[in-house]
């Protein structure tokens, strides 16, 4: 693994747990973790449950005794570290977005596909879909219970930066994110909706924001937690969008509205999605990640309402090596769940899902919101490669 901090940890949580709640083809044995601070990484790995440490990520790319690259660092060295890996023959799991270019994100997609052909396998760590509520929604859909899809509604809400005083850590530096709240937080509503329709976004009409456009260096950080370095003079300029909201055409013919705010008071990880179709409407919401609301239109008229789904079946997914009904489950166990998926696609030769092209995908489209934002204007995404498109 690379970086130990936020994704680091709750990776390494998912890594810990999967073969001791999934039964699977592979065991997985933690060997290295990589960061740059000799002092910090050598405690995460003790902390984390990592064998060893280093300060290389070349070291896990050259090291015979690794078959998985899992890259939990911010978006300006995944292409590279990603791309090394599969060359070597590595495994990746990559955290979202992928990358912070289409460029970059395109030359990654192309090694995998060429990685794969060599059975080398890639996944980019879009987890929600892995909440089995979400999973659920879209069995629904691929079901037919909803019918024809019509509306899309999803919104990804959050107010850490809020404060004008708090610094500018990497999260607000295009050369370190790619973008703001839209690549951070917009991507997973992105890939989240496009995988529960099954329906890809095919233009879009954005309007971004920087609200706070210079803050204070900051003196340390990690995950979504930073100080500023106390001398409150040494300011730098804010980099990315505060806040993205677009409206888009998906190809199966719904409209749906989108957005994405490290602004919204009060909202510290509000993820919700509503999708309306011609027999039904289906809505979930992070907060209560263990239910699904569903509002079937097929009933009688005098039964119907909002059904709420308590999904904690073991017909569920992901949910019979959990607990008994109604024990529920939360953030961490998404990652699990991601885990267990990657481990099953590596041991019996089968392709991951999100790709690396399902992930460049969700990067065309937040590539496409960028450049409705400055031109102003309806904006077509733009189609993947066909090279890259397994
Ligand atoms: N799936 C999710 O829900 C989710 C949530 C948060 C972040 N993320 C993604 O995970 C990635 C990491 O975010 P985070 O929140 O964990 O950030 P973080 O700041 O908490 O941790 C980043 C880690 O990367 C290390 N690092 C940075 N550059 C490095 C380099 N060149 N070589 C080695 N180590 C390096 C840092 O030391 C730190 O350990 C980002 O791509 C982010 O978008 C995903």
């Amino acid at each position: 693994m690379v970086g130990y901090a936020f994704m680091g940890a709750a990776h390494s949580q998912a890594w810990r747990t999967v073969n001791r709640v999934y039964d699977l083809p592979a065991r997985v044995r933690m060997a290295l973790i990589c960061g740059r601070d000799e002092l910090k990484v050598a405690d995460a790995a003790g902390r984390l449950g990592w064998e060893g440490h280093t300060t290389d990520w070349r070291r896990l790319v050259e090291s015979d005794e690794i078959d998985v690259v899992d890259i939990c660092t911010p978006g300006d060295s995944h292409c590279e570290i990603a791309i090394a890996a599969l060359a070597a023959g590595k495994h990746v799991l990559c955290e979202k977005p992928l990358a912070n270019t289409v460029e970059e994100a395109r030359q990654m997609a192309t090694a995998a596909a060429r990685a794969r052909a060599a059975g080398t396998r890639a996944m980019c760590g879009f987890n929600y879909r892995r909440v089995p509520a979400v999973t659920m929604m879209r069995q629904f859909v691929a079901d037919g219970r909803l019918g024809e899809i019509r509306h899309v509604r999803a919104v990804y809400l959050q107010d850490w930066i809020v404060d004008p005083q708090f610094p500018l850590v990497w999260r607000l530096q295009k050369d370190k994110a790619g973008s703001g709240a839209l690549g951070d937080i917009g991507a997973h509503i992105i890939d989240l909706t496009q995988y529960v329709t099954g329906q890809r976004i095919t233009g879009v009409s954005a309007v971004t924001e920087t609200f706070v456009k210079e803050r204070p260096l900051p003196a340390g950080s990690s995950g979504l937690a930073a100080q500023a370095d106390g001398h409150g003079q040494a300011m730098g300029q804010v980099t990315v969008d505060d806040a993205a909201v677009f409206v888009a055409r998906l190809d199966g013919g719904a409209l749906a509205t989108y957005e994405a705010s490290r602004f919204a008071t009060g909202r510290k990880n509000a993820l919700r999605v509503e999708i309306n179709g011609s027999l039904g409407t289906l809505v979930f919401d992070l907060e209560r990640l263990n239910e699904l609301e569903f509002y079937d239109a097929t009933r009688p008229t005098a039964e119907q309402g909002f059904t709420r789904i308590l999904v904690t079946e073991g017909d569920h997914p992901y949910m019979s090596a959990w607990w008994p009904p109604g024990h529920i489950i939360g953030y961490e166990h998404s990652f699990t769940h991601q885990m267990r998926d990657f481990v099953e696609a590596i041991a019996t030769g089968t392709d991951p899902a999100p790709s690396f092209a399902d992930a460049l995908q969700v990067q065309l489209v937040l590539d496409a919101v960028t450049r409705s934002a400055e031109l102003a204007s309806w904006t077509e995404v733009e189609p993947a490669l066909a090279e890259v498109a397994a």
